[in-house]
């Protein structure tokens, strides 16, 4: 048993704490937020991941503002959030808040604890940023502390399960030891393990999920084309992924990525490149395509009704299903263009609806059946239960292939 410590009580923090604990370490999880504490003394997770709220209610997590209790921890891993500024660049002032206060624990405490950067942070940021603020202590990496980088991969609405059986673990050290400290406490997960440096494990991270972006906007473009030559661009995935060096998976064509991680991951890494004098022209593409496939639903709507004066139902708000997360929703983007050119919108979503009316008031949340009795309707997120609707007579825009829209009396696959 180890006594860990996780800064920061957001999605990431609390499935890393909650993993720990369930391999049985003493848990301490610090957050700035008394709500959010409040709500998970109550043992209740401010977050929807299946399998949460289980293990909050099962095991002996502390949950507190006072970074005093970090003092006597061997680890401490930094899981805040890293959101994106207006211009699409990283905002590191959360991370580096919550280092200034681990700086003051090292200066007045001992042991040798191993700090862990778990947040996502754009390459370079940890050897140029962080590592200066914690040796302000006057205490060194290698010398007196462990230090670390090891990104996450874990999926929106699959956290635990992607923690708990990783593809990989990735450690970037800034030494030998402490690449081994946190070796020897992720090992009970029996990933692979990859060891390198810290700048590696940070574009490993990026790499990784733009790589993810880069295959949605590539199948995208595909089948944009495959939609003007009548080929199902589901037919073309299907037939391309039996190549292991293509994979089957996300190749599912639509209205595009969304999500609190691809996007802005993928704008982060746009401005890092621009910053160090690169222009990565892929990756601006990448971003791009996927900004017009979301309007190009609207495109295919006006093919059919006026969008003005019109009441259009959006079926699905989250960015994927399993989800009530509504960041670069496509949804969002789809509801902001409709009103600005005055349609009225009724809309629904198994879990998001109150997470869209904060951003939404004016639109009526409603019934799937409301939402279809609608002059047209917009797929916007591929949840099951919409394979169960009854579309006939509707006129039907689906930016995500749902089976049983095909019934309705028009039909029109974003790109298909
Ligand atoms: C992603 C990564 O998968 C995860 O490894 C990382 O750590 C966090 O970011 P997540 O944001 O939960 O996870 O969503 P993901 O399941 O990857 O889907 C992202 C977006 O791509 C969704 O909007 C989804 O609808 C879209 N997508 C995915 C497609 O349009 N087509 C596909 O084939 C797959």
């Amino acid at each position: 048993m180890k006594r860990i410590s996780i800064i920061g009580a957001g999605r990431v923090g609390l499935v890393v704490a909650a993993c720990f604990a369930k391999m049985g370490n003493k848990i301490t999880v610090v957050d700035i937020d008394e709500d959010k504490i409040a709500e998970i003394n109550s043992r209740v997770s401010p977050v929807a991941e299946p399998g949460l709220d289980e293990i909050l209610n099962q095991s002996e997590i502390e949950v507190t503002s006072d970074y005093g209790k970090v003092m006597d921890s061997e680890a401490i891993f930094i899981c805040v959030n890293t959101p994106a500024k207006k211009d699409g660049s990283i905002s590191l002032e959360n991370i580096v808040a919550a280092t200034v206060q681990i700086g003051n624990i090292l200066k007045s405490g001992g042991g040798y604890p191993l700090i862990t950067i778990k947040s996502t942070v754009v390459p370079g940021t940890s050897e140029e940023l962080i590592l200066p603020i914690l040796e302000s202590s006057g205490k060194r990496a290698g010398q007196d502390f462990g230090f670390c980088v090891s990104p996450e991969f874990l999926r929106g609405g699959k956290g635990i399960e992607d923690f708990m059986n990783s593809a990989r673990i990735i450690i970037g050290e800034h030494d030998t030891k402490s690449g081994d400290m946190l070796c020897d406490l992720c090992q009970v997960f029996k990933a692979p393990i990859m060891r390198t440096d810290l700048r590696t494990a940070e574009m490993i991270k990026y790499a990784s999920n733009i790589f993810l972006a880069a295959k949605v906007s590539f199948i995208n473009e595909i089948g944009n084309i495959c939609k003007l030559l009548g080929i199902d661009v589901y037919e073309v995935a299907r037939g391309m992924g039996f190549d292991d060096r293509i994979g089957a998976k996300f190749l599912n064509a639509g209205l595009g990525f969304g999500g609190p991680c691809l996007p802005k991951d993928l704008k982060a890494l746009i401005a890092r490149a621009k910053e160090i004098g690169y222009e990565p022209r892929l990756l601006e593409q990448v971003l791009s395509l996927n900004e017009r496939q979301t309007l190009k639903v609207l495109e295919l709507l006006k093919r059919h009704i006026p969008v003005r004066g019109s009441t259009v139902g959006l079926l699905g708000l989250a960015f994927k299903p399993g989800t009530d997360d509504i960041s670069d929703s496509m949804a969002v983007t789809i509801a902001a263009t409709l009103t600005e050119e005055g349609a009225k919108i009724k809309a629904y979503d198994p879990l998001a609806m109150h997470n869209f009316k904060k951003l939404f008031p004016h639109v009526e949340c409603s019934t799937p059946e409301e939402v279809l009795s609608c002059d047209a309707v917009i797929i916007a997120t591929e949840w099951e239960e919409f394979n169960r609707l009854d579309y006939k007579g509707k006129i039907v825009i689906d930016g995500r292939r749902v089976p049983k829209a095909r019934e309705a009396r028009v039909y029109e696959g974003i790109c298909w």
